[in-house]
C-alpha cells in the first residue's frame, strides 16, 4: 500500500523531506516615519507597530538590525500635504532625511522607499486628480521626481506602489538618466483594491478623502489581468515583482512565480496582521503557530520575499530555534 505516513514518523524524518521554510533572509520590514520630533505613536489596529520620528527611530533601527532582518521599507507621514504631493520629491522631505540617517548610521541595512503620493496628498489620492480621478500621465512626470529625489538621498531600492500605467517604464528611463542605472526596482505589479489596507490607512494617514481606489487598484475578481500586470513591469524593467496583499491572493503569487523568472515579493499586508494579533489577543488562536503558518503558505505558493510587519516577531521564534 501506498502509505504517505511513513516519511511522517518523527521530526527529523518530517525535515528532510520539509519542502519549503520561512527564513530571515526573506523577510522585508516596513516603518512609518513621520515628521517632527520625539514621535513614538501607537497605531491602535497595529499593535506592536509605531510611528517614529527620526529622533526616536534608532531604538527599532537596533533592533531590526541585531535581528539580522536584512530590509526595511519606508513610508513618510509628511507635516504638509498638498494637491500634487510635492513633498515627496523635496530633497529635505522626511523620507530624504530618513534615508540618510539609516544609510549614514546602519550602512549595511538594505534601505527601500514605498514610492507614492497617498500619505503627501491633500485629497489622499496617489496622484494629481482632474475630473474626480488620478490623471495617469501627469502622475508619471512626478513619479519620476521623486524617484530621482530618493535616489539622491541614497536609497538602495524604490517600490512604486501606486498602480499608474507606465510607472515602471518612466521609473527605469529616469534612473538611468541620471546615472542610476544599476538602482533596481521592485515593482507593486499586481496590488488590488482590498479592504485589508484599511489599519495602514490610519497608520500612514492615507485614506482617500472622496471615492476609492478601483480606478487604479485591480479588481479583485481578476486573476488573468493579474498576468497582465506583471507581464507589462516585467517588459518595463521591474527587478522584482510583488503581490498585494498576500494571504488571500496566494493562487496570483503562484501564477506569477510559474510565469515570471523574476524574484517574486509578497506584501502580508496590515488588516492580515491586524486579523492575527487580534485573534491572538482574545486567546481564540495560538498566534505565533498562526503567524508562522501563513508566512509559510506564502513561501509556499512561490514568493521569494515577504513583507511583513510580523518581521521581527518572527525572526525572534527563528533565532530561538
Ligand atoms: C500606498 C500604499 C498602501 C499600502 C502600501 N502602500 C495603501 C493603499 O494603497 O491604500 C498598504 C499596506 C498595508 O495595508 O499594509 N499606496
Amino acid at each position: 500500500m501506498n502509505r504517505t505516513r511513513r516519511l511522517r514518523k518523527t521530526e527529523n524524518i518530517r525535515r528532510l523531506v520539509r519542502e519549503n521554510q520561512l527564513t530571515i533572509n526573506d523577510l522585508i520590514y516596513p516603518l512609518f516615519i513621520e515628521e517632527g520630533t520625539s514621535i513614538e505613536a501607537d497605531i491602535v489596529s497595529m499593535p506592536g507597530i509605531k510611528r517614529y520620528s527620526l529622533d526616536t527611530l534608532s531604538k527599532e533601527l537596533d533592533e531590526v538590525v541585531a535581528l539580522n532582518i536584512p530590509a526595511v521599507l519606508l513610508f513618510g507621514i509628511p507635516t504638509k500635504k498638498d494637491e500634487d504631493g510635492s513633498e515627496t520629491w523635496n530633497d529635505k522631505g522626511i523620507i530624504q532625511q530618513a534615508i540618510r540617517f539609516i544609510k549614514k548610521n546602519y550602512p549595511k541595512l538594505y534601505v527601500i522607499t514605498d514610492v507614492c503620493f497617498c500619505e503627501y496628498t491633500s485629497h489622499g489620492h496617489c496622484g494629481i486628480i482632474h475630473n474626480n480621478d488620478v490623471d495617469n500621465d501627469a502622475t508619471l512626470t512626478n513619479i519620476a521626481k521623486q524617484v530621482i529625489s530618493h535616489a539622491k538621498a541614497g536609497v538602495d531600492m524604490v517600490a512604486p506602489s501606486g498602480m499608474i500605467d507606465g510607472t515602471i517604464q518612466t521609473i527605469r528611463e529616469a534612473l538611468d538618466n541620471t546615472g542610476f542605472v544599476n538602482l533596481p526596482i521592485m515593482a507593486y505589479a499586481v496590488k488590488y483594491s482590498s479592504a485589508f489596507y484599511g489599519p495602514f490607512r490610519d497608520a500612514a494617514d492615507s485614506s482617500p478623502s472622496f471615492g476609492d481606489r478601483r480606478t487604479y487598484q485591480m479588481d479583485p475578481a481578476n486573476r488573468d489581468e493579474a498576468l497582465r500586470e506583471a507581464t507589462f513591469d516585467d517588459q518595463e524593467g521591474a527587478d522584482i515583482l510583488m503581490v498585494k496583499p498576500a494571504l488571500s491572493y496566494l493562487d496570483i503569487i503562484r501564477d506569477l512565480k510559474n510565469n515570471f523568472d523574476r524574484p517574486i515579493a509578497c506584501y502580508n499586508v496590515s488588516g492580515e496582521y491586524a486579523m492575527i494579533k487580534a485573534a491572538g489577543e482574545k486567546g481564540w488562536i495560538d498566534e505565533e503557530r498562526v503567524m508562522m503558518e501563513s508566512l509559510l503558505s506564502m513561501k509556499r505558493a512561490g514568493a521569494d520575499i515577504i513583507i511583513t510587519y510580523f518581521a521581527k516577531d518572527v525572526a525572534k521564534v527563528l533565532n530561538r530555534k
